[in-house]
C-alpha cells in the first residue's frame, strides 16, 4: 500500500505555541518539574469567567437550545455585540457574525477576500494563525515589522514600502500578541490613510481590548473613520476568560456599496459551516452587558505580573524587554547570535521552563526573542524567571553567544 500524501497547502503550516509542547511532553516524561509559560489560557491559572456567564449557558442547555443556531448567530447576542461596538465608537456597521472563536472569523474573512497569489500585510511579530491561514490559502505572505525601538508600534514606512498591486488587506493585532503593545491613535490614523489610498480592507484583531494595564485606553481603528473598510474581530476567549467556549465574532464597518459583495461572500461561508456553538452564544449578552468587575481584578493581577516580568528581563544580562501595555504576553529580546529556538529548546530540556521562540511569531531577521506568558501567579513566575536567569548566564558562556 502506498503512503497517503497530504495536501501541499499544509507543508508550511506551523504553530510554534503548541509545537513546543511536543518537546515539553518528552521532557515531562523524564519526571522533571515543568513550568509552562507558553499558552495564553487564563483558566490554567487563577482566572475564571464571571459566574453569570456559566449560569446562562447552563440554563440555555436546560432549555434545550442545543440545536443549530442561525449561521450569523442568535439575535440577542448580535444586538449586544452591536451595542458594544457602538460604545467603542464604531459607526456604519454593515454586518456582524458570531463564529467558533475569533479564529474562525479570521479564517472566513481571509478566505472570502484573498485569492491565491494575492497578499495581506501581516504584523511581524504577530499571532501565527495569520501566517498559517496564508499558507493554507496559498497567498503570498507580506510581513510588515513592528518597531521594537518605538514600543512595538507598526512601522508605517515599512508598511508603505510593502504595499503592491496584489495587496488586499492589512492586519493589525491591537493589543498585540506576542508583544503586548497597544496601537497609538496616531499610528491607527496613518494606517487608515494607507488603507483608503490603496483600497485595502483593515482586519483589526481586538481580542485583548479589555486587558489593558494601569487604566490604559483602547481605540478601535474602526471608530476613527466611518468610510474605511474594517472587520473588527473580538470574542469571549480572553476578556471573559472562556477560550474553551469557542465564541468570537466579526464586525464589518464602512461604506455599504463598497463592502456588499465581500459581505455576501463571508455569509456564503458562514452558511456552509452551519453555525457557531449555540448554547454558549447566550453568554455573550451576559458578558458584554453584565458585571465587569472580573476585569478590575484580572488587570490588577496582570499589572503586577507584567511589572515583575519587565523588571526581570531588563535585569538579566543579555536580555531586554519592552513594557507590554495590554494582553498577557511579553517578548523579551535575546541579545545574542545563536538562533532563539536553540535557546528555548535548551532552556526547556535543562530547566523544564516552557516559552515560545520568537521565530515562531516572525521578527526582524538577525534578532532573537522569546515569548513569555505572564498569567501565572508571582511565585511561579519568580521560580521560572530565576531558572531562566541561571540558564541564560550559563548558555551565553557555553555557546559563546556574543552578547550584542
Ligand atoms: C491575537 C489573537 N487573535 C485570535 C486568537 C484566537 O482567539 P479565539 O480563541 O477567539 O479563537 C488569539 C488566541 O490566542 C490571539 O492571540
Amino acid at each position: 500500500m502506498k503512503k497517503i500524501i497530504p495536501a501541499r497547502r499544509t507543508d508550511n503550516i506551523t504553530y510554534a505555541i503548541r509545537d513546543i509542547v511536543v518537546l515539553a511532553n518528552e521532557v515531562a516524561k523524564s519526571g522533571k518539574e515543568m513550568l509552562y509559560l507558553n499558552i495564553g489560557d487564563p483558566n490554567l491559572f487563577d482566572f475564571a469567567p464571571p459566574k453569570h456567564m456559566i449560569e446562562v449557558t447552563y440554563n440555555s442547555m436546560l432549555k434545550n437550545y442545543n440545536g443549530y443556531a442561525p449561521s450569523s448567530g442568535i439575535k440577542p447576542a448580535l444586538a449586544s455585540i452591536e451595542k458594544e461596538a457602538e460604545r467603542k465608537g464604531i459607526k456604519n456597521i454593515q454586518d456582524i457574525f458570531i463564529t467558533s472563536g475569533a479564529s474562525e472569523a479570521i479564517d472566513i474573512c481571509l478566505t472570502s477576500l484573498v485569492n491565491e497569489g494575492e497578499n495581506v500585510l501581516t504584523p511581524t511579530p504577530g499571532y501565527p494563525l495569520y501566517t498559517a491561514i496564508a499558507s493554507k490559502l496559498r497567498n503570498h505572505e507580506n510581513p510588515y515589522y513592528l518597531d521594537e525601538n518605538n514600543g512595538w508600534q507598526p512601522g508605517i514606512e515599512d508598511i508603505k514600502s510593502k504595499i503592491n498591486e496584489k495587496t488586499k488587506a492589512i492586519i493589525i493585532i491591537n493589543p498585540n500578541n506576542p508583544t503586548g503593545s497597544n496601537c497609538s491613535v496616531e499610528t491607527l490614523k496613518q494606517i487608515i490613510e494607507l488603507a483608503k489610498e490603496h483600497n485595502l480592507v483593515i482586519f483589526s484583531d481586538e481580542i485583548y481590548d479589555k486587558l489593558l494595564f494601569e487604566g490604559g485606553t483602547h481605540t478601535s481603528i474602526a471608530s476613527l473613520d466611518s468610510e474605511v473598510s474594517v472587520v473588527t474581530f473580538g470574542g469571549l476567549s480572553k476578556n471573559y476568560m472562556v477560550p474553551g467556549f469557542r465564541i468570537g465574532w466579526g464586525i464589518v464597518s464602512g461604506d455599504k456599496n463598497i463592502l456588499s459583495d465581500f459581505i455576501e461572500a463571508i455569509n456564503k461561508l458562514l452558511r456552509a459551516r452551519l453555525s457557531a456553538n449555540h448554547p454558549e452564544q447566550y453568554a455573550i449578552p451576559a458578558a458584554l452587558d453584565g458585571d465587569q468587575s472580573h476585569l478590575v481584578v484580572a488587570n490588577k493581577k496582570l499589572t503586577s505580573r507584567r511589572d515583575l516580568t519587565v523588571k526581570t528581563f531588563n535585569e538579566i544580562p543579555g536580555t531586554s524587554c519592552i513594557k507590554p501595555e495590554g494582553a498577557f504576553y511579553a517578548f523579551p529580546q535575546l541579545h545574542m547570535n545563536q538562533p532563539d529556538n536553540h535557546f528555548v529548546a535548551e532552556l526547556l530540556k535543562e530547566t523544564g521552563v516552557v516559552v515560545v521562540p520568537g521565530s515562531g511569531f516572525g521578527q526582524v531577521p538577525g534578532t532573537q526573542h522569546f515569548r513569555v506568558v505572564f498569567l501565572p501567579p508571582e511565585e511561579i513566575l519568580e521560580k521560572a524567571y530565576s531558572k531562566i536567569a541561571d540558564f541564560a548566564e550559563k548558555y551565553f558562556e557555553k555557546f559563546e553567544a556574543a552578547v550584542k
